[in-house]
């Protein structure tokens, strides 16, 4: 008799959940399959009918295929594609880096992992911060000993420093994100220095290995005009060696299957994130890898492609934001956070208590009756029943949000 298969695999694998985002797309696609049309709100991807990729990329794509540019990379990256990462950081975030801190791998996912494998040993400290996105399954598959604080709507979603500095000691790794997936909200810039001081001292205290800050900016060009994204190593210098930047294509070019990413960290511990990444095979192609670095080279080009994809994600969020506040002025049990970057939007169902007793029970409610499909908070591991939700808008119109927010106003107006 052939064993369950579970049994058959390392616990740390059999005991892995798969993403609730996942599970919710796959129940909306179910309903497509039945001829139900649905506004999918709940996939942090872009429809390419809705953006594009710059103009330009993949002709050279085409070319490094024509030159036979198929052998393997250099582990950490071709040089040319380092050079114009770094150039990009000093240029438009400032930060003092050249090509030896870079560090190319096949989207943000690996840098992330390799970063916990790197700083945080089996049962030691981590700490990241709620809502965030998918932390809770690299803490699983480390096995660290992981601290999950909650955040409020109060601070922006974002810790204080304080809740940072009641945590520090013996912590390996922190972990924050801004823009932040799922809420949409930036850090504070004081903020993030006070984290970033109380970082340094904690370090100047430790007699053993330093807490490690991973910056997770990858929507960090998609910030909207009035929020300004500030980086750790501008507002304090002496955190640098500390912090592992996270970025790719994958949001700011809205090029999630091209599948180019990077990580920005000090050179002394640069070499071993290359080799974590090459015993992985997580290299990005190598022609994506040419053609990025001629897309990060050709400045004006890429500065007005940001501009446009600003204005088109901001039209979109200010779609909805502007129809939830609507409803709420008529008295309507929702609100939302102005969009501040990313591609999200933080909208609450004031309906706890209300005739629903959990988030789960609002999801299908709205995905049922009026055909929009969202993400509970419980999916970015808030396990509070608040009836705050996500809402995604890169795969969709701005006429398909405006029905889809039309179909909420009359749901919650009858409430039937
Ligand atoms: C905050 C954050 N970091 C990293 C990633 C992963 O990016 P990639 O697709 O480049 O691996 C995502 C994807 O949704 C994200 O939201």
């Amino acid at each position: 008799m052939f064993p369950e298969y579970l049994s058959l695999m390392n616990p740390i694998a059999s005991s892995m959940d798969r993403s609730q985002i996942l599970q919710i797309v796959a129940e909306v696609r179910g309903l497509e399959r039945q001829g139900v049309t649905i506004c999918n709100l709940t996939i942090g991807d872009f429809a390419p009918a809705e953006f594009s990729i710059p103009e330009g990329f993949s002709e050279q794509v085409r070319r490094s295929y024509v030159r036979n540019e198929t052998n393997y990379p250099p582990s950490s990256g071709v040089q040319e594609l380092r050079e114009s990462i770094a150039r990009l950081y000093q240029r438009e975030l400032h930060i003092d880096c050249d090509a030896s801190w870079v560090c190319v791998a096949s989207g943000a996912r690996p840098p992330i992992y390799a970063t916990w494998r790197m700083f945080v040993g089996h049962g030691e400290k981590s700490v990241s911060f709620l809502p965030a996105w998918n932390i809770g399954y690299y803490a699983h598959l480390n096995q660290s000993n992981h601290h999950f604080l909650s955040t409020t709507q109060e601070s922006n979603f974002h810790p204080t420093v304080e809740q940072v500095q009641s945590i520090l000691p013996e912590t390996q790794l922190i972990i924050l994100n801004t823009p932040l997936n799922p809420t949409g909200t930036m850090i504070a810039e004081d903020v993030l220095r006070g984290i970033c001081e109380a970082i340094v001292e904690e370090n100047k205290r430790r007699k053993t290995r330093p807490v490690m800050m991973m910056f997770d900016h990858v929507y960090w060009m998609l910030s909207h005009d009035s929020y300004k994204h500030a980086v750790p190593s501008v507002l304090v210098p002496e955190v640098a060696p500390f912090v592992i930047y996270i970025d790719a294509l994958s949001k700011n070019f809205t090029g999630t299957g091209l599948r180019v990413g990077w990580s920005v960290l000090h050179p002394s511990i640069q070499p071993k994130m290359a080799t974590y990444l090459a015993h992985m095979g997580a290299w990005a192609s190598r022609p994506e890898q040419h053609a990025t670095a001629w897309l990060l080279q050709e400045e004006s080009r890429y500065l007005q492609y940001r501009i446009d994809l600003r204005r088109g994600v901001k039209e979109r969020l200010d779609t909805l934001y502007n129809a939830i506040s609507k409803m709420q002025k008529k008295g309507l049990p929702i609100s939302a956070i102005p969009p501040q970057g990313a591609i999200y939007l933080s909208v609450r169902f004031d309906l706890i208590g209300k005739g629903f007793q959990s988030n789960e029970e609002i999801r299908i409610w709205i995905l049922q009756k009026a055909r929009v499909a969202i993400v509970p908070f419980q999916a970015f591991d808030m396990p509070e029943d608040s009836g705050w939700f996500r809402l995604s808008v890169g795969t969709s119109s701005v006429p398909e949000l405006q029905a889809a927010m039309g179909r909420i106003e009359i749901l919650l107006t009858k409430g039937e």
